[in-house]
């Protein structure tokens, strides 16, 4: 795992490393174009100060999905939530490749039109969280994180107490954080972070995905190996 350049320590007890981008093996041709050509057109850059204005047209909401993996969750959320501009978020190449290669056709990597509600932030989101305005997210999403399961791993899990107050200051007053984990360790996890935050209440939990989730492909491997993910939503207050 390759980490990102030294930045400024992002909240008290996180290690001021962020991950960059990721990559398991060389690239292809095609997955080189992807990132080179169709990415810059859909990276949210500097548009995080004021991301409303970031999408081709007017939104009603912006959400946020930390970690998308291979990005039908967040293709999912954009085609049922038609008044949405969604940031999607990844570090890993696999995975901003796997959702690049659905929206753009070989050879037009440069040229074809994007979706005009989806940026993407190929970056740590840890980050994203300390450039967005206060209040300027409806919703995140945080399907499936990597679940570091040693405690001495614990400051890497994205549901931190020293996250939190980050994630709270971005949403607006009643804003939801959506989480959904098959680990047993972050699930307790999940419960004792929330359990003792004033900063969010529990507004629905479930052992089935809830009709208005998107599958995701963790959720898919999840139930192949046996294990029982949980959802949850968590209110603002
Ligand atoms: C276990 S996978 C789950 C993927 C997907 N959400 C799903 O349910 O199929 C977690 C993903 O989160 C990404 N990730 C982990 N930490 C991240 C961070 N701080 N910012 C952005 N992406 C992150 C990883 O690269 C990985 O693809």
């Amino acid at each position: 795992m390759s980490e990102g350049p030294a930045r400024p320590q992002i909240a008290e007890g996180i290690p001021n490393r962020l991950y960059g981008r990721r990559r398991s093996h060389p690239l292809r041709v095609r997955q080189a174009k992807l990132l080179d050509e169709t990415l810059p057109r859909l990276d949210l850059g500097a548009g995080a100060a004021n991301p409303a204005a970031a999408f081709d047209a007017p939104v009603d909401e912006v959400w946020l999905e930390v970690g998308f993996g291979g990005g039908e969750h967040s293709e999912g959320l954009l085609e049922r939530n038609p008044g949405i501009g969604l940031i999607a978020s990844e570090v890993f190449e696999n995975g901003l490749c796997s959702l690049l290669s659905r929206l753009v056709p070989e050879g037009q990597e440069a040229t074809a039109p994007l979706p005009g509600r989806l940026r993407l932030w190929p970056r740590d989101a840890r980050h994203l969280l300390d450039q967005l305005p206060e209040g300027s997210l409806a919703r995140l999403y945080l399907m499936f994180p990597d679940p570091w399961p040693k405690a001495r791993h614990e400051k890497r899990r994205f549901v931190n107490p020293a996250i939190m107050p980050l994630v709270a200051r971005v949403l607006r007053p009643g804003g939801e954080w959506r989480v959904a984990t098959d680990d047993p360790t972050y699930q307790e996890w999940v419960r004792q972070c929330f359990g003792e935050s004033p900063l969010f209440e529990q507004a629905a939990f479930d052992d089935t995905r809830p009709a208005d989730w998107p599958a995701t492909r963790y959720e898919a491997k999840a139930y192949r190996e046996g294990r029982q993910p949980m959802w949850w939503v968590f209110r603002k207050r």
